[in-house]
């Protein structure tokens, strides 16, 4: 514990679980429009002035780690499209007290900037990619940046990122068939793969229908060898692990709704507009942007922050292939 904080100040919540792992959205803009997350239509951007600065957030970073935080990711959006991002990557990276500083990108800058992310301090890196055919890569993404993406997670291999997980939202009839694929990828490349079920949320272009599950998804990896289990360390968060036998890499499962995790969920999260949310399937929030420009003291933020893990439920309501009532769009939040 920091010096001057007493267990009180920690966050802790009604279910006795230690939340130190922050989440932040930088943007809520993106360069792909995927299925599972972006709406039919237009939808409205943040203006500039909403979204938190990169010194607002660091000073939000820093009440977090007098609370416990230990761990942050950027997130968005997609964080890449932000001015700046490295050099905040830079910042955070530097603070003492952060255990793990890490990085979701959809990778489609990653091939130019890979090398300056990786100088700022950054190892831990997540890439979604959700097909590894070109065609269905656009059809899913709303754009043809398969092999950009492709390039660039080749790059952050080469220059020494690791682990580099890549996540797979599996969807029924879309990339479903593609699952075995996958699972030879981490045959053949030391990238961990991770099957995240599809959570319905906001008004994506994906059904809950359209879920494939972790069981269905284990079935299919079995069929090219044998899985077992790999130890989970304490930066793996709800993921369960496997290795196909032989393998370079690794397989994951993020089950949401077909294996709740909840009960040692560590996470918060901050969106790209400055709310803290304690829990991704759930619409409570608590604003933080308005008490910190409004000359809000460090001690009002902090119990901010302690209000927000007050609300976190001991676990999530929703069923697999069920439908949730949360009504928040995934890219101001980061997943
Ligand atoms: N369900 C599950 N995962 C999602 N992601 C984005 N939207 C959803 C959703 N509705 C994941 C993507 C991306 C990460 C940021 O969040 O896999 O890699
Ligand atoms: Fe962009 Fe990520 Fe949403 Fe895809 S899932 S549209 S990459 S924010």
């Amino acid at each position: 514990m920091d010096k001057g904080m007493t267990p009180s100040d920690e966050l802790v919540d009604c279910e006795k679980r230690h939340l130190n792992y922050l989440r932040i959205s930088i943007t809520d803009r993106c360069n792909l429009r995927c299925l599972y997350c972006v709406p039919e239509g237009r939808i409205p951007k943040l203006a500039h002035d909403q979204v938190l600065s990169y010194e607002e957030i660091l000073r939000l970073v820093k009440i977090g780690i007098r609370l416990g935080i230990r761990k942050v990711r950027i997130t968005g959006g997609e964080p890449l499209v932000r001015k700046g991002v490295v050099e905040l990557l830079g910042r955070l990276t530097r603070i003492r007290e952060l255990e793990d500083v890490s990085l979701t990108t959809n990778g489609v800058l990653l091939a130019s900037n890979a090398q300056r992310i990786f100088d700022a301090g950054i190892r831990r890196i997540n890439i979604s990619l959700d097909s590894l055919d070109r065609k269905k890569y656009s059809q899913i993404t709303g754009y043809d940046h398969f092999d950009q993406v492709w390039t660039g997670i080749q790059r952050a291999r080469d220059i020494g990122f690791g682990p580099i997980k890549i996540n797979v939202v599996a969807m029924r009839g879309i990339n479903d068939d593609e699952i075995v694929n996958f699972g030879r990828l981490s045959i053949d490349h030391p990238f961990h793969i991770r099957f995240i079920e599809y959570m319905p949320i906001g008004n994506s272009r994906t059904h809950s229908r359209d879920q494939t599950l972790t069981p269905e998804i284990q079935e299919k990896i079995a069929t090219i060898g044998d899985l077992s289990p790999v130890e989970n360390s304490n930066h793996d968060g709800p993921a369960r692990r496997y290795r196909i036998s032989g393998a370079q890499g690794e397989i994951g499962f993020i089950s949401a709704l077909s294996h709740h995790f909840c009960s040692h969920c560590n996470r918060l999260r901050l969106t790209a507009d400055g709310k803290l949310r304690a829990c991704l399937l759930s619409d409570h929030h608590e604003p933080l942007k308005e008490m910190l420009r409004n000359g809000g003291s460090d001690e009002q933020l902090a119990e901010i922050f302690h209000a927000a893990v007050r609300q976190k439920a001991a676990k999530h309501q929703f069923r697999p292939n069920g439908v949730t009532n949360v009504k928040a769009q995934m890219q101001g939040i980061g997943g």
